[in-house]
């Protein structure tokens, strides 16, 4: 795996430690990286007493890289839980959210669990058919 991809990892099993998930006790932490940025942004989910406003860790990150660097084109993604048997698998929203700054269907999305073990899967995988206006 590629020193990078690990490091992500790191940062986002410590962006995990730190959600905000009372609710249903399951920390997620999400990292993006953009194409023209070596910076790493982390997210975590952060959850609320309303069920309908809760955050998942990936548009978490998503708000992170851009409130700091704007919108920019992803080179990847990490996605991380707490459970050492279980690979989180994004929920639809935030497939969604992600495709909309990948500028094609073949950026890997890196599916931890807990250990470092991990399924390498690509957006268009995990979104087929994804619906996309072209802006970028
Ligand atoms: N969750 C994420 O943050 N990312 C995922 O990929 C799947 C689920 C969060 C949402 C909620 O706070 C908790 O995990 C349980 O569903």
């Amino acid at each position: 795996m590629d020193k990078v991809v690990q490091d992500a990892f790191e940062l986002a099993c410590a962006a995990r430690d730190r959600a905000y998930a009372p609710y249903s006790g399951f920390n997620v932490g999400a990292v993006i990286k953009f194409k023209n940025s070596d910076n790493l942004y982390c997210g975590s989910n952060v959850e609320n007493a309303v069920n309908g406003v809760s955050v998942c860790a990936e548009r978490s990150a998503i708000s992170h890289g851009i409130s700091l660097k704007g919108a920019n084109p992803l080179e990847f993604v990490v996605v991380v839980t707490h459970e050492a048997d279980q690979f989180v698998s994004p929920c639809g929203a935030c497939r969604q959210v992600l495709f909309e700054f990948c500028e094609d269907a073949d950026v890997p999305v890196y599916i931890f669990r807990k250990g470092g073990e991990h399924i390498k899967k690509t957006i268009g995988e995990l979104l087929p058919m994804a619906y996309k206006v072209k802006i970028f």
